[in-house]
């Protein structure tokens, strides 16, 4: 199955959102452009995935890899590490190790269940970076290990500590001395905060947690992994990586700014001159209305009847609407970890509000009013599938709530729908108004991160009175700006039909190939390798 060109190889472990698709896509174009890559993750087993194709050779790590040099002194984790088995497929695109331990094997998402964030995500996180330090020396992938020489990209703070590690671990006995990391921050907002105690644990020396005291100006003199009271891991992260990608230009700006800094702003400030922002691409294959597998009708730009008239009719008789074609169909999803983000403070914040979600609550009754039919997908807070359920016996006829999470349904959802609406509080890069756009579904966004540089607003009077643009951009993010620019599309769809026409060739004619992005991501691997480590 992981050779199936349209599927993504990440999908049956570990994809929760955008970060599952861009591991399992990403890695397949730089492999196409002649990189030998190598993914890494967790063999999450929660009674759902398909392990059964994962065919692999187990190879037993060495439980003493986890324990660190300090002088001559062997220092030990003070956690049980148990057996820590490491599996592997090697693919004609790239090789994807899987890393195998009990700790993985729950119930739930990667991060959590219904009762929150597991309790020692620090631990199985920790686990995955030494693992991953020790990948490209030891496995034999394709005969022969990868070596010293490598790049290693480090996906938020769950990898983070990798690039503390080289720095930490590795360097200072010789290894890994011409091997760089770049950081590549998803989501800000989850940094793996833990107790200052949880330090012992990560397997790194002691001085480290008031090290590089040295390497910054006094506002800085705090320590590489705390920010007071705290390990922080997405800190050291960024303290010690070469470089620093973010997944859109506009998020790479935020995160330097107080609102989007999530309090280390200053930090990545100082950090400036390495931190580039390069928006993510799709699979084009996995997403192509032309031949997508979940849905009944394909389509193209060139002919978009098997969208207006037959998925959208599916996708209503799917979800139990009438049956009205010329009734704007709009989608909402939203994904509700039940996480925090503890503050230096120790201020708990819900993450809940990313995705705008109580907005949506707070506008349903006003749109409502009008003709339209509305489905969200999502789940993860009972509050809101419960307000959701309550919608639909409301307004049976206008709102559907699809609880659950279902790649097949998301598919046919955004092939059916005339109008995507994303209010998201920030937004990184975000992957659905770019699967939107090509699917011809007209994108209505709040201007933050990738939404602002991926969605252009429509300007009517442009292009020779024929428009320009392919969605519409709202700020402020109230209520009543979102609803605004929401009608003003709804108008367009219903009074200008060949205006949308016109809206959505231009969002399914835009290029968002990782090809584009890959190219944008060889100059910074190049950077990286003009300078020495950053962290000798
Ligand atoms: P984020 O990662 O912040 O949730 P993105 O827009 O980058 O946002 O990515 C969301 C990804 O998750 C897309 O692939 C989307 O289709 C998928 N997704 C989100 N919710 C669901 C769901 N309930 N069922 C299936 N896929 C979902
Ligand atoms: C995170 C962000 C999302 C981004 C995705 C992939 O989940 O919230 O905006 O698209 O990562 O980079």
């Amino acid at each position: 199955e992981i050779k199936k060109k349209n599927r993504n190889p990440t999908a049956p472990y570990s994809k929760t959102g955008g970060l599952g698709d861009v591991c399992g896509s990403l890695p397949i174009e730089l492999a196409s452009r002649g990189h030998r890559v190598m993914v890494v993750s967790p063999r999450y087993l929660n009674g759902t995935s398909a392990d059964e194709i994962l065919h692999v050779s187990l190879m037993q790590i060495d439980a003493s890899n986890y324990n660190v040099l300090e002088g001559n002194k062997r220092l030990h984790s003070s956690m049980s590490i148990g057996r820590v088995l490491i599996g592997w497929l090697v693919g004609e695109d790239s090789n994807h190790v899987f890393v195998d331990h009990p700790s993985y094997h729950r119930p739930g998402n990667p991060y959590g269940d219904s009762h929150g964030a597991f309790g020692d995500n620090q631990f199985r996180y920790t686990l995955l970076c030494h693992a991953a330090c020790e990948g490209p020396l030891v496995l034999p992938l394709g005969g022969y290990t990868y070596g010293e020489k490598c790049l290693f990209l480090v996906n938020d703070w769950h990898a983070g500590l990798v690039s503390v590690l080289l720095a930490a671990k590795y360097r200072p006995f010789g290894v890994y001395k011409d091997a760089r990391s770049i950081l590549v921050i998803h989501n800000l907002a989850h940094q793996g905060v833990e107790p200052a105690a949880t330090f012992k644990n990560l397997g790194l020396p002691s001085n480290w947690y008031g090290a590089l005291e040295w390497v910054f100006p006094t506002w800085a003199r705090t320590h590489a992994l705390d920010t007071g009271e705290a390990v922080n891991i997405l800190k050291g992260a960024i303290v010690t990586s070469d470089r620093i990608l973010t997944v859109s230009k506009g998020y790479a700006w935020e995160i330097t700014t107080v609102e989007g800094g999530y309090g280390l702003n200053e930090l990545l400030s100082s950090r400036r001159s390495v931190l580039t922002g390069i928006t993510n691409g799709i699979h084009i294959a996995e997403w192509d209305p032309y031949s997508d597998e979940h849905i009944a009708f394909h389509y193209s730009a060139a002919s978009l009847s098997g969208k207006v008239v037959q998925c959208k009719t599916a996708l209503q008789q799917e979800l139990g609407f009438p049956i009205k074609p010329d009734c704007p169909l709009v989608r909402f999803y939203f994904v509700l970890e039940d996480l925090v983000v503890k503050k230096p403070n120790w201020i708990y914040w819900r993450l809940d509000y990313q995705k705008g979600i109580d907005l949506i609550h707070w506008a349903i009754p006003e749109l409502m009013e009008d003709d339209v039919q509305f489905v969200m997908l999502g789940s993860g807070d009972p509050l809101y599938e419960d307000w959701m359920r309550s919608a639909e016996n409301t307004y049976r006829d206008k709102f559907r709530g699809w609880v659950g999470f279902s790649v097949p349904i998301s598919h046919r959802i955004t092939a059916g729908c005339d109008i995507l609406l994303m209010p998201s509080r920030f937004e990184p890069c975000g992957l659905n108004q770019l699967y939107a756009m090509r699917y011809g579904t007209v994108p209505v966004v709040h201007a933050t991160g990738g939404l602002r540089d991926t969605v252009e607003n429509f300007n009517p009077y442009a292009g020779e009175g024929r428009g320009e643009g392919t969605g519409w951009t709202f700020s402020p993010l109230t209520k009543d700006c979102m609803l605004n620019a929401l009608k003003t599309a709804i108008r367009t769809y219903r009074d200008h039909k060949s205006t949308w026409e016109g809206l959505m060739r231009r969002c399914m004619q835009k290029d968002f190939t990782w090809e584009n992005a890959a190219i944008q991501y060889e100059q910074v691997f190049e950077w990286a390798f003009i300078d020495p480590p950053y962290i000798m």
